[in-house]
């Protein structure tokens, strides 16, 4: 094992809650009915895949200006939500492994769906911590595709081979996957059959044992 990479929200940062305030105010403006259990199929899924999924539910067909816009106005309302974060947002857990990681020589990485993941890093002081950063600015695919991880794996100058993914979305995991990489799933990752190891806290990572067989 050479690197890790981090999927961003869900992982390092706990932004579900602003992504849901956002789409539901964006829904709740054309009337369209928008839960929790609908946000929860949004983890992972690029912007303009996430509207898709929440106009399911409305009846009318939407311009293309119109779908910019709606995205526009949630992610005004949800940049508003991040700009409250700090760095006390991030645990001493996960600054801890970023840090053991690092020293025991590993590069680190983002890969990450988000167009807004400097702007978070910023917030919560994380920037430094990574060797490089693989977004939503960088893809023309979203997850499931390997896009995002394949170019974190070339920004680092690494074979895909040798990194490590850590995911909490069930699309991460496929994209991890698919681009040949390790996978450890956390959260709603962790009961998926496809990840090769799963932990509960983010310091189970540094228990893994990564140099013997997955199961
Ligand atoms: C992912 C989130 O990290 O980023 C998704 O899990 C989100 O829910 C996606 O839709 C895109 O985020 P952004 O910040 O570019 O709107
Ligand atoms: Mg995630």
């Amino acid at each position: 094992m050479k690197a890790f990479i981090f999927d961003l929200d869900g992982v390092i940062v706990f932004t579900d809650k602003f992504h849901y305030q956002a789409w539901k105010t964006t829904a709740d403006s054309i009337g369209v009915y928008f839960d929790e259990t609908i946000n929860n199929r949004l983890r992972g899924v690029s912007r303009a895949e996430s509207l898709e999924i929440i106009l399911e539910r409305h009846t009318g067909i939407l311009s293309a200006d119109e779908k910019a816009n709606l995205m526009e106005e949630k992610n005004n309302i949800y940049r508003k939500l991040l700009d409250t974060m700090k760095p006390a947002d991030v645990s001493d857990e996960v600054r801890s492994v970023l840090n053991k990681l690092r020293q025991m020589g590993f590069k680190l990485a983002i890969g990450s769906s988000s167009k807004n993941t400097v702007f978070i890093l910023e917030k919560v002081q994380l920037r430094g911590a990574f060797d490089a950063i693989s977004d939503g600015n960088n893809i023309t695919r979203s997850k499931p595709d390997p896009e995002v991880f394949l170019k974190a794996a070339s920004f680092l100058g690494e074979k895909p081979q040798d990194c490590v993914v850590i995911e909490d979305a069930v699309a991460g995991i496929d994209a991890a996957k698919a681009a040949g990489m390790i996978t450890v799933g956390i959260g709603d990752a962790a009961s998926y059959k496809k990840s090769d190891y799963t932990i509960r806290s983010f310091a189970e990572l540094l228990d893994i044992e990564l140099f013997k067989e997955p199961k």
